[in-house]
């Protein structure tokens, strides 16, 4: 690094003009410089070096990773090379859960094995039950399996040894394996019924329809057609790289706090309306405009920024989230076994303004996975307070993931990020008295 000639090497060449000095930087894979190269450029020596500003890190790369690949632009979204769309019409979730957390499809007896690994631990600790029984009856189900989930560390404190890949191992099936089952008992306790226990003959999402709503028979099977169905949309949820919650996963998990507690703050930072609380909202902003009549005088409120519209624009989509294209197919095939969602006539007509409307195109805006999965989720029979549960389940296996890779990485220390003081200097204490 210096002055010198770039030598076959991708360089960047920085002059500073407060100085006059020249620096010429590498340039790594994907147009990306490290920001730690910065820190040579200085005008005395004692300076501590220049530094990027990036607010909500819109461009900053905290990580290599060969998980989950988005172009935003074009649409495209890979899990570890295989297109969205494949994974989504011939895959399962646990299928999916094994190449995300192993970076290859399984062969036909490593799933079987995982599946079995997994169905073993569906179980909680009976106290659990106790924990969740002392919530209101009206608590938030999210809120219920945050802290039921942050409450599992205490149940398996040897989970902290997260430098052991065996000991991680152990927590990453038991969390993808638990995590139907506290989902259902907080909806169970939400709605006052007895708690129904997992049952290892039945598929993931199949028994996970039958902890929810089983009530007064001995089995419960779900339709094929709605078991397939949330077994898509586990799919479309499973990972999408540096998003809020896997960053909080991340940057919790540097720490080297155990999984369980990372995964309940992952879980925290996916609540927000603005990420995977956005399903809720779309539903409360659906049911509030109430009919198609209505639209105009909503889309004109949207257009004063007086309204946002929820499960529409993303961060690097700036096309069709690929996403919402296969819930949009998957709505239809829903809606043949519960019947048509009133909702989903003001959602298209929403989509089909929002398409052609100046506001949105030139902002990019379009619909989101948010937009169309909690019209299938309401069809389904779900109450919108479990929309973002039913989107945690399947992220599970991202964050465990996005946490592996990152425990892994040799380039990753505990995360802590910079800031520009702006502060006042050093003031010398007044005491209360002689404080106007
Ligand atoms: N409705 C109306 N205007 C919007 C919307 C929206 N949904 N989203 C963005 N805009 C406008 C925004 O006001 C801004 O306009 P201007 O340039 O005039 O100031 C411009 O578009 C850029 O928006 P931004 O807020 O700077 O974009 P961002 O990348 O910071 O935010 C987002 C991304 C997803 C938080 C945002 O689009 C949003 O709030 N969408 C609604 C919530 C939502 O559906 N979230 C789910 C995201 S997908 C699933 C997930 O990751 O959880």
């Amino acid at each position: 690094m210096g002055e010198t000639g770039s030598e076959g090497r991708d360089t960047l060449l920085i002059r500073d003009n407060r100085t006059g000095r020249e620096y010429e930087i590498d340039v790594l894979e994907g147009d990306v410089i490290r920001s730690m190269d910065l820190r040579q450029i200085k005008v005395k020596d004692s300076d501590f070096g220049m530094m990027t500003y990036d607010p909500a890190f819109s461009n900053t790369a905290s990580t290599r990773s060969t998980i989950t690949y988005i172009d935003g632009g074009k649409g495209i979204l890979r899990y570890r090379g295989y297109p969205i769309e494949q994974l989504a019409e011939r895959s399962t979730y646990l299928e999916v859960a094994y190449l995300l957390l192993k970076g290859e499809l399984p062969t036909e007896s490593q799933l079987s094995d995982f599946v079995q690994e997994v169905t073993f631990h569906t179980y909680v600790h009976e106290n659990i039950k106790e924990l969740l029984g002392g919530f209101r009856y009206d608590a938030h189900t999210m809120g219920m399996v945050i802290s039921g989930i942050a409450a599992l560390s205490t149940f398996y404190p040897d989970a902290d040894a997260v430098g052991d890949p065996d000991v991680r191992w152990q927590q990453i099936v038991r969390l993808i394996a638990k995590m139907p089952t506290m989902a259902a008992y907080a909806y169970r306790h939400h709605r006052g019924l007895p708690l129904v226990y997992p049952e290892n003959e039945l598929s993931y999402t199949a028994n996970f329809h039958s902890m929810l709503f089983r009530v007064g028979t001995k089995e419960y099977k779900p339709s094929p057609v709605l078991e397939r169905a949330l077994d898509v949309l586990f799919i479309l949820h499973a990972d999408h790289e540096q998003n809020c919650s896997t960053t909080a996963m991340r940057v919790i998990g540097s720490s080297k706090a155990d999984p369980y507690s990372a995964l309940s703050g992952a879980m925290a930072a996916l609540w927000g309306p603005l990420h995977g609380g956005a399903n809720e909202a779309v539903l409360r902003m659906l049911n509030r405009i109430g009919s198609v009549d209505n639209i105009p005088d909503f889309m004109e409120g949207v257009r004063r920024k007086e309204e946002r519209l929820m499960g529409f624009g993303h961060r690097v989509y700036k096309a069709y989230d690929p996403r919402a294209s296969i819930i949009k197919r998957t709505a239809d095939e829903v809606f043949e076994v519960t019947g048509r969602n009133p909702l989903i006539e003001i959602a298209l007509e929403l989509e089909k303004i929002a398409l052609n409307e100046e506001y949105f195109v030139e902002r990019n805006l379009y619909p989101n996975v948010d937009f169309y999965s909690g019209i299938i989720y309401q069809a389904m029979g779900f109450p919108v307070e479990m929309f973002p549960v039913l989107f945690a389940i399947p992220r599970a296996v991202g964050w465990l993931s996005q946490w592996q890779e990152m425990l892994e990485d040799p380039e990753q220390r505990i995360a802590r990020p910079r800031q520009i003081f702006l502060g006042d200097d050093a003031r010398d204490f007044v005491p209360i008295a002689d404080r106007g």
